[in-house]
């Protein structure tokens, strides 16, 4: 069994990866790399080995310290690190954290908690009874924007809010790569609002600060469908399919161009440059013709909300838009504030002094608009000085949002309004 000193070592973490994807290596593994003051990994669990290779010679982890399976890991080690981060697909999660929890490691786990309602339960009960840091992804919380809007709303000087309208602008290429060809395009996984909106609905839940009690929605996939594919259109883009120079779904526009996001290819696994991508692309998933691929998640869908103490939340997803952005207004009983991602400002107005102030969060040009960076210091800062007021992601609120969005494609799938302490209990009794 391997042991470390842990109490060497209070300005600086030892940390596990456990799934070294797209966000384990590239967004968890790269915080290290930036930040080797803050934080080092001592141990990899990935089963892909060339994953798994890589990740190791990246951060000089030694053989015997990377895992295939974390069933070998648990098994083989005691308490290694300070903190375990976990980076698999949400399939994966329920026995990770609980041996995680087990084994007593402050742990940051990617969102959403698990594929089903009844598996998030079992997580956040055994969450809540924890004693160490227990941090669900949400980093949208992070956002340098979201945290100025959540400070004028403490001021108390917009006064109560009364609604909040928010939306989540899908680019049409994010969409095309990750809800319809990718990894999060069927909702035998996981439904598309809770894919990509559990961070929708967590920054809801987070600044209206009230409990949800009603959900609606309606939704549904419209576009990407096998009866709008061009005639002749063959299965995969580079198949010769004579409609290329017109989609804008092309694989050559979206995976060839100065501006694709590397997580695209991260979730490809190991390319090591554009020929291994372009063959790549001739048979793997993201190749495929986006009207002819299994995909069944929406591609627009909307959702309101009632809370507590009369407030009313209103959201809607879209993946047709040529700017990936979000925008979020709060109508509040002595002012209005309002935030678009894109523009990066915020304006924020009172009616009496009769007021407007337009503010520029610094900070949002790196990763998911700085909120990856900010979600990993305020968890490191949190481990080394023992001083948890930073972490702002408690589980009871992430069990929230996810209880909004269950309760949401419950809602869309049967024509109903879901009163949510109802749902939480009917999905208890299932556990
Ligand atoms: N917070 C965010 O904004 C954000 C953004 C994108 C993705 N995500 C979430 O992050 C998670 C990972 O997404 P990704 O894009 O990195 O996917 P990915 O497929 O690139 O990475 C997942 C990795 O986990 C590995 N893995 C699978 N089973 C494992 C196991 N049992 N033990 C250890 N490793 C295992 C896979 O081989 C893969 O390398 C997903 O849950 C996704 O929803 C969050």
């Amino acid at each position: 069994m391997l042991m470390v000193d842990l109490n060497t070592t209070k300005s600086k973490i030892k940390m596990v990866l456990i799934g070294a994807g797209n966000r384990g290596r590239g967004v968890f593994g790269r915080y290290a790399l930036d930040n080797p003051h803050k934080a080092e990994y001592v141990a990899v669990v990935e089963p892909d080995d060339e994953k798994r290779a890589i990740f190791g010679a990246e951060h000089n982890i030694p053989e015997s310290r990377r895992f295939k399976a974390s069933e070998d890991f648990f098994r083989k080690n005691g308490k290694i690190a300070d903190a375990i981060i976990i980076a698999t697909l949400e399939t994966e999660r329920l026995n990770i954290i609980l041996g995680s929890i087990d084994k007593q490691y402050n742990i940051l786990v990617e969102k959403p908690l698990g594929c089903t309602m009844e598996e998030v339960l079992k997580i956040a009960d055994a969450a809540s009874r924890f004693k160490e840091i227990f941090v669900v992804c949400h980093q949208m919380r992070y956002v340098a924007g979201y945290d100025i809007i959540k400070s004028l709303i403490k001021s108390g000087r917009f006064g109560k809010i009364i609604a909040m309208q928010h939306s989540e602008n899908l680019s049409y290429h994010h969409m095309a790569h990750s809800f319809v060809r990718g990894l999060f395009n069927n909702d035998s996984m996981t439904p598309m609002i809770l894919a990509k909106s559990c961070h929708d609905m967590d920054i809801m839940r987070y600044l209206i600060d009230k409990r949800p009690l009603r959900v609606s929605s309606f939704g549904n996939l419209n576009y990407f469908r096998k009866e709008n594919a061009p005639e002749g259109a063959p299965n995969y883009c580079l198949q010769g399919c004579h409609e290329y120079k017109n989609c804008p779904y092309d694989v050559q526009k979206i995976y060839f161009n100065e501006n694709t996001d590397p997580a695209y290819i991260r979730q490809m696994g190991i390319v090591k440059n554009n020929q291994e991508l372009f063959e790549l692309l001739r048979h793997n998933q993201f190749g495929r013709c986006v009207f002819k691929c299994n995909n069944n998640v929406v591609d627009h869908q909307v959702v309101h909300i009632e809370f507590e103490d009369g407030i009313t939340g209103s959201f809607q997803m879209a993946g047709h838009n040529y700017l990936e952005r979000r925008i979020t207004k709060l109508s509040l009983t002595n002012g209005e504030i309002y935030f678009d991602t894109n523009e990066g400002l915020i304006q924020a107005s009172t009616f009496a002094p009769a007021n407007e102030e337009i503010i520029k969060p610094a900070g949002m040009e790196s990763s998911h608009m700085g909120g990856d960076k900010a979600i990993m210091d305020a968890f490191v800062d949190a481990i080394c000085t023992g001083e948890k007021k930073h972490i702002i992601t408690p589980v009871e609120m992430s069990l929230d949002s996810h209880l909004m969005a269950f309760a949401a494609e419950k809602a869309r799938l049967n024509n109903l309004v879901v009163d949510i302490n109802e749902f939480e209990s009917e999905c208890r009794k299932k556990i």
